[in-house]
């Protein structure tokens, strides 16, 4: 995924810009680059590395120009490199792109043998060129991107200059996200809200198959026949504090710590305060009572949020549950079932896998419900059914507040299978939901009690290996927790369900490989106690996350980690905390880069 940003009004849009990439630098930071239109043509800058290099490269040369667009690059096609770097430019057309073009090499075959040069290994060049063919027969800049997305296989996110009209930016979006940020006599747009909060909260949400011509004084929008359509800004309630640090000196750190916030969030409109029901507007009600069994599709994060919600709709809500990796289950045999509700996790909403694996879905007739964070994302403009977690935007590559919010989403909407299933009645039901009010302030707690993690974090994060172990809905919490260690901190950390231990994994134990388990209470307490002997027997050294009340646990190790004691299923909230910090701390002492782990980026929008 890559993130692209422009401005066309009547100030200097350099600096405009690179605050801009600053804000989308998560989405990539391989190279970055910025083109402005100026009095003698466009002039193309670009560095590869983190946006520093080029600003760095910036202050060495003047852009006056008032209308331009940037990109931060997450390399797919070529390695990182200026030359890989985009903009890239073809005759008078200079464009950047986000998202993946899957045919790009026969046209660059069919380009190439037309005689024109190719400076770059990228997919993207190909746009550029085709653009500049159709436009040096036509000298319409309309015409020549009409004819060329309709050459276009894949996804794409794409901005457009032509030297021939100085304040004019094309847009085009097609499974790929771009939103437009409408000002007064000047015009921004992103691949995300946060780069624009700063300027304005009149936001487009473009659509696939969208076209759009900016200029300072308003946007013209088309689809791909060249129709004249309407689209219309909206205001977005978010503010910019929500997309700066805030004094942490992480975004990481920071959207831990918002997780109590953005949990009310997420549940707030959706009880009613009086009768203590569950809401979901966004859901026919025949949906509840229609659905026999649930399909869960999801990557990374979510896909263990998923996991989770699967104990909550099979034990709950009494549907049985399925749950699956996007990139598995759009490759293989699937039965689809009209009384099955497939839901689609992805706090971005552009993780190419889920978006295809939801495609796939629709084409054969079933309902979709999509849970996402990312408001007018393609995941969620293409699902039958939409529910927002409203966290806020969630910057850190690791995902965080993005998968608690999934969690209440999830649970709530077993509350609701339940209810109308009549699997759970009125008092069941208030309990619960008794229960889920006092997480927001359980996790305040976890927040405050950091600096035993922090301990912890000192004792251990030069090991070169971890094991987790969790049983029944902890073991999904063993996979995230273990997740977040692998990708901030590189450290090498494996999850597995504690009863599986003895089938392999207890071969790796000894001195050198510490075992955190997670254990807090549940009807497999005593069993997991059993694990937990098995590892100490084998010189093992085990860090156990448990519930405040358990006294049993710390006789067999000093390294424990509390959480309050709620709710059996709820109490998942909690412990997520401890091993959110605790991976954060471990990146810390390394030194690793937190927000942006190499090779990572946050969402992954190519196969
Ligand atoms: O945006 P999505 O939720 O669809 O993203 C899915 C994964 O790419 C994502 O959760 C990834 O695993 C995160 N880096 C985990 O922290």
């Amino acid at each position: 995924m890559c993130g692209i940003v422009g401005y066309t009004g009547s100030k200097k849009a350099s600096p405009i810009i690179i605050e801009g990439l600053r804000r989308l630098e998560y989405r990539g930071y391989d190279s970055a680059g910025i083109a402005t239109q100026e009095k003698e043509g466009i002039k193309i800058i670009r560095s590869v590395g983190k946006l520093n290099n080029l600003i760095e490269k910036l202050s060495q040369t003047t852009l006056l120009g008032n209308t331009g667009i940037g990109h931060t690059r997450w390399a797919t096609h070529g390695k990182p490199s200026e030359v890989n770097a985009h903009p890239h430019k073809a005759g008078k057309f200079v464009v950047v792109h986000n998202g993946i073009i899957e045919n790009y090499l026969s046209i660059k075959n069919k380009l190439v043998k037309r005689g024109c040069n190719f400076e770059s290994e990228t997919d993207t060049e190909v746009i550029a060129h085709l653009l500049w063919s159709y436009y040096e027969k036509s000298q319409n800049t309309k015409e020549a991107i009409l004819k060329t997305v309709k050459e276009l296989r894949g996804s794409f996110a794409i901005a457009i200059l032509n030297e021939d009209e100085k304040e004019s930016i094309y847009l085009v979006r097609y499974e790929s996200p771009l939103v437009i940020g409408v000002g007064e006599n000047e015009n921004y747009f992103a691949s995300d809200i946060p780069a624009l909060l700063v300027h304005t909260n009149n936001i487009i949400f473009l659509k696939d198959g969208d076209i759009i011509k900016l200029t300072p004084e308003g946007y013209e929008a088309f689809d791909f026949n060249g129709k004249k359509i309407i689209r219309l800004p909206e205001k977005i309630n978010l503010s910019l504090s929500q997309a700066e640090k805030g004094g942490y000196p992480h975004f990481m750190l920071k959207e831990i710590h918002e997780q109590p916030e953005a949990f009310i969030n997420t549940v707030r409109t959706r009880i009613k305060p009086d009768t203590k029901e569950v809401v979901f507007d966004e859901i026919p009600r025949d949906i509840f009572k229609k659905v026999e069994s649930i399909h869960i599709i999801a990557c990374g994060t979510s896909y263990h949020a998923g996991l989770i919600g699967r104990f909550f709709l099979e034990e709950i809500a009494g549907l049985p549950t399925l749950v699956e990796i996007a990139s598995e289950f759009r490759y293989k045999k699937n039965f689809f079932n009209s009384k099955t509700l497939y839901i689609f996790i992805s706090q971005s909403g552009s993780t190419a896998d889920t978006l295809a694996a939801l495609k796939l879905t629709k084409n054969n007739k079933v309902s979709t419900l999509a849970i996402c964070n990312v408001l007018g994302s393609s995941i969620s403009t293409e699902a039958d059914y939409t529910i927002y977690t409203h966290a806020g935007p969630e910057i850190g590559v690791a995902s965080t507040k993005a998968f608690s919010t999934q969690i209440a989403v999830l649970f709530l909407l077993s509350l609701q299978f339940g209810f109308y299933k009549k699997a759970i009645n009125i008092n069941q039901l208030s309990a619960f939901i008794d229960s889920l009010l006092k997480i927001p302030k359980a996790m305040e707690k976890c927040l405050k009690d950091s600096s035993k993690i922090k301990q912890l974090a000192q004792k251990y994060y030069h090991y070169n290996n971890f094991l987790y172990l969790g049983r029944g809905l902890n073991y999904p919490l063993a996979l995230e927790g273990a997740l977040k260690l692998k990708e901030i901190s590189y450290i090498h950390a494996e999850a597995y369900s504690a009863g599986e231990m003895k089938h392999g994994p207890i071969a790796l134990i000894d001195e050198n490989m510490p075992v955190l388990v997670i254990n807090t209470k549940s009807n497999q307490h005593e069993k997991t106690i059993s694990n937990i002997q098995e590892v100490l027997a084998r010189n093992g050294k085990v860090i156990a996350l448990i519930s405040e009340k358990d006294k049993v646990t710390p006789k067999y190790t000093k390294d424990i980690i509390e959480v309050p004691q709620i709710n059996n299923y709820l109490d998942c909230l909690l412990s997520i905390i401890p091993l959110q910090l605790f991976a954060y701390y471990c990146a810390v002492l390394k030194g690793t880069d937190v927000d942006q782990p190499r090779n990572l980026a946050k969402s992954v929008t190519v196969e």
